[in-house]
């Protein structure tokens, strides 16, 4: 095994690392942004965040992966500026965060580029395990999947107009491989991921997460 170069932990035992995931248009930042209120409201301290960017560096890196055309990187490229951007959100706003003995929100992490550029090239999933080991070396302590059939996720997210629809254009048979690619990821790690119906109104998802979330926050703490 060679050794991991300077991978990054934060302090055990200091903050909760949550990353919320699912495919285009599933409600993550809709949820995202419900949890972090309720979290609020009951006294912690949390922090929220998003894949790609976080932090400004990684912000300026999302401007050159959501825009363009569907074929603007190849696919190694591609898997390249996502960890790039990543190490800059972890060291610059996540470890620092959790640090300091935050909640940390993500709307997106790993698992993104698991499932994402898994999907696009299964070739190049030891590739995308192998950077991950190398280069990031921590997971969220829980992570969300918020579980939608795709042509409604779809139909939410293009109705939106972002102007960020690069991946979304691809259509609805990869939506597909990557609600099955999330839902594989749950089976595979039970102890880290809670698969969430998103497929409801937005109160009842929230219940659902916040019912997820309270096992894991700090004893005593209210949810
Ligand atoms: P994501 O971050 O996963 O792409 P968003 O939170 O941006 O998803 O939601 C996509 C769209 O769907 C938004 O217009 C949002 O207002 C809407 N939306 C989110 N959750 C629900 C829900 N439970 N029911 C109906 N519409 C929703
Ligand atoms: P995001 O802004 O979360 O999109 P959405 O709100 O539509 O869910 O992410 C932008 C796109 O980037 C999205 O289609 C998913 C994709 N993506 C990857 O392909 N790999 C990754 O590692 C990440 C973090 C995102």
């Amino acid at each position: 095994m060679p050794r991991p170069v300077s991978p990054v932990h934060a302090r055990p035992g200091a903050g909760l690392f949550v990353s919320l995931e699912g495919i285009d248009g599933s409600g993550k930042s809709t949820q995202a942004g419900r949890l972090a209120q309720a979290l609020v409201a009951a006294g912690h301290d949390v922090i929220q965040t998003r894949e790609p960017g976080g932090s400004p560096g990684a912000e300026d890196i999302r401007r050159l992966l959501v825009s363009g055309a569907p074929d603007r990187w190849s696919a190694e490229t591609e898997i390249l500026l996502f960890t790039a951007a990543r190490r800059d959100h972890l060291e610059k706003t996540i470890l620092p965060g959790l640090a300091r003995g935050a909640v940390v929100i993500t709307d997106r992490f790993a698992d993104s580029t698991r499932v994402y550029q898994g999907c696009a090239r299964a070739d190049l999933r030891q590739t995308v395990d192998a950077l991950h080991d190398r280069l990031i070396g921590r997971d969220p302590d829980l992570t969300l999947i918020i579980d939608m059939d795709p042509h409604t996720a779809l139909t939410r997210g293009l109705a939106r107009q972002s102007g960020e629809d690069r991946f979304e254009e691809r259509g609805l048979a990869f939506q597909t491989a990557l609600r099955d690619g999330f839902l594989a990821l749950a089976r595979a790690n039970p102890q880290r991921c809670r698969v969430i119906d998103g497929m409801r109104a937005e109160a009842a998802v929230a219940a659902d997460i916040l019912a997820a979330i309270t096992p894991f926050l700090p004893q005593g703490s209210p949810a």
